[in-house]
């Protein structure tokens, strides 16, 4: 009877050892599968503007460099989208959870399933208001009111304190569209000859930037002498509405925005662009450095603010073949 048992056991073994990985070359068991990968999950807003793009590019060219598993979900701009794959990342238990939160509110409940399930989480480039700020653990980001009041300032200079200006604002609810609205209205308090005549939102998107701008020229044209656009890509729609009109944008109609992204430079090299405020989108190599720091226990900033500065046409051809976006 124990005869029985050491013949079973043996074979057991027998088994099991077939279930090993297969052999490596030369009979020698495979060496055990490598140390896991860092796996992060990326919620992205959509791809509306250059300017996403190319924070796009950045994060998940570093996530390729360094080696990590990231799971990237675009969520064309909605932010049902954006919970979905967050609840998604959560049961397939990331190891960090990276977000660009489309709009400000609405992030409660699975910011708190996230944190139940103890995974980290990096707003990246928008905040959100939340009841409880340990819901996120770090925002790496532009300041959008500071933006808005650089743009301001510097429009105050070029029109002598006077000018009808008319706003084109991102999309409804997002925090750049909110801040930058704001902080352009605190610059421009003090001059009482500045005025905000009409201000819409183009969604962010170069095709909206035409379309409201059409629409104000329509409605407005003799009285529009600077437009503020919350991006440039909506600047460079309304440039495109304000030169089929005849409307010598750049010239005989001052326009401001805010990314510094690459059409932005070469509208500002053709004149038709007076200023953009940088808004820099290539958090790739500082979202993983973040990431290493709050595995590794370390401190991290509530917030990590990038550092912009305000371009104009008058230095666009010097500096327009350094431009990484
Ligand atoms: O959140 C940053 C803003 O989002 C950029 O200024 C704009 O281009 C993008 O859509």
């Amino acid at each position: 009877m124990r005869w029985m048992w050491m013949v079973a056991l043996i074979t057991l073994m027998g088994c099991k050892s077939e279930n090993k990985a297969p052999a490596a070359e030369g009979g020698a068991p495979a060496a055990p599968s490598a140390e896991k990968k860092l796996s992060v999950g990326f919620s992205q807003v959509g791809a509306e503007s250059a300017w996403r793009t190319a924070e796009t590019k950045s994060i998940r060219d570093e996530a390729e460099k360094r080696g990590v598993a990231l799971k990237f979900a675009d969520a064309q701009g909605k932010q049902a989208q954006q919970i979905q794959a967050l609840t998604s990342f959560i049961a397939q238990k990331v190891d960090v959870i990276v977000l660009a939160p489309v709009v400000e509110t609405g992030w409660e409940v699975v910011l708190r399933q996230a944190k139940e399930a103890n995974i980290p989480v990096i707003l990246v480039d928008r905040g959100i208001k939340v009841s409880d700020d340990s819901l996120y653990t770090t925002l790496i980001a532009s300041d959008f009111v500071a933006e808005g009041r650089m743009a301001a300032e510097w429009l105050a200079k070029q029109t002598n304190g006077k000018a009808n200006i008319y706003e084109l604002q991102g999309s409804t609810g997002a925090a750049p569209a909110i801040d930058r609205k704001k902080g352009f209205e605190e610059g421009i308090q003090k001059f009482p000859e500045m005025k905000i005549v009409k201000s819409q939102s183009a969604d962010f998107t170069r095709a909206k930037g035409k379309e409201v701008m059409e629409a104000f020229i329509k409605s407005d044209r003799d009285q529009i002498q600077a437009v503020y656009a919350h991006n440039d890509d909506m600047a460079l729609g309304a440039i495109q509405a304000l030169d089929e009109a005849g409307m010598k944008p750049g010239e005989g109609v001052t326009v401001i925005s805010v990314d510094a992204v690459k059409g932005a430079f070469e509208a500002m090299v053709a004149g038709k662009l007076n200023a953009t405020v940088e808004c820099n989108p290539l958090m790739g190599p500082l979202v993983f450095d973040t990431i290493n720091k709050i595995r590794a226990g370390e401190p991290v900033e509530k917030f990590i603010q990038s550092k912009d500065q305000l371009f104009e046409k008058t230095n666009a051809a010097q500096v327009i073949g350094s431009r990484e976006y």
